[in-house]
């Protein structure tokens, strides 16, 4: 029971999904919480996790009902037209803690990117920190939060094309409106849960150059693109000139390279 809710059984499709990927999961195919209609699966992850609920669990829905984006944004959640998954992770296990929490969610942006490709052969760019996108439209997006030592790794993916809001449509993409087909979303669920098993045990390891040059391999846009972003002092512009081995982006301004860390990137 979360929030008053109590947890479905999957859809069959969905379980079947999970059982034959299980041997990839680890942790993350354990405890599966399932909601057709939900406020958030971030905030029912970050009850359990406030709770103490394991490293791995996964909170995923048909629908949600106050889906969150990043800085503040509503992330439009329609019935069966996309994934909702939030996970929960433990990443100061990793150790240098400095380093651990930002590679987290560029190890999520990368497997969300290799999961996708796995399971309908579409290939994702990175935009930092970790947003997906097919031709400068947006196709999925990942919220990471804190809740204690542990985070709640939140991602959202457009599967399907839907009535997106007018202020959206001209800047999102989903699976099927790319690939022109219809896609096998529990599939799309599995794989990128079994990316994000695999990237989790680089990150736990150790192994955060592996995933900062995966990183760095699918995201074109780090390196020489014309962006803008927006500090307290105002809007500033540069061209992009990589990430650090912290996951900070470098950007070239006339006076000199700026470390960003937090915000929001525009390509102009
Ligand atoms: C963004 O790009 O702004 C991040 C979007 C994250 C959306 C997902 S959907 C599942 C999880 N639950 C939420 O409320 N938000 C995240």
């Amino acid at each position: 029971m979360t929030s008053g809710r109590s947890t479905e059984a999957p859809p069959p499709e969905f379980a079947d999904a999970v059982a034959g990927a299980a041997p990839r999961l680890g942790a993350f195919g354990r405890c599966l919480h399932y909601f057709s209609t939900v406020g958030s699966t971030n905030d029912v992850a970050a009850e359990l996790a406030a709770a103490g609920g394991a490293e791995g669990t996964v909170v995923f829905a048909d629908a949600q009902t106050s889906g969150r984006g990043r800085r503040g944004r509503t992330w439009f959640s329609p019935t069966g037209a996309g994934l909702y998954v939030s996970t929960i992770l433990a990443p100061a296990r990793a150790g240098d803690a400095g380093r651990a929490r930002m590679i987290t969610t560029l190890a999520a942006g990368v497997a969300i990117v290799e999961g996708i490709a796995e399971a309908t052969g579409l290939r994702a760019d990175l935009k930092w920190p970790n947003d997906l996108f097919v031709a400068r439209r947006k196709l999925a997006g990942v919220l990471a939060e804190g809740v204690g030592d542990a985070v709640v790794l939140g991602y959202g993916i457009n599967v399907g094309p839907s009535a997106y809001p007018p202020e959206l449509s001209a800047r999102v993409t989903s699976l099927e409106s790319e690939l022109g087909r219809p896609v096998d979303r529990p599939r799309v669920f599995a794989e990128t849960l079994a990316a994000l098993a695999a990237r989790y045990d680089d990150l736990l390891a150790g192994r955060f150059d592996v995933i900062l040059d995966a990183w760095r391999a699918r995201a074109p846009g780090c390196q020489g693109a014309r962006v803008s972003w927006t500090t307290s002092a105002g809007a500033r512009t540069g061209i992009t000139a990589g990430i650090d081995d912290y996951g900070a982006l470098l950007v070239r301004t006339e006076a000199q390279i700026e470390r960003i860390v937090a915000g929001e990137l525009l390509w102009l």
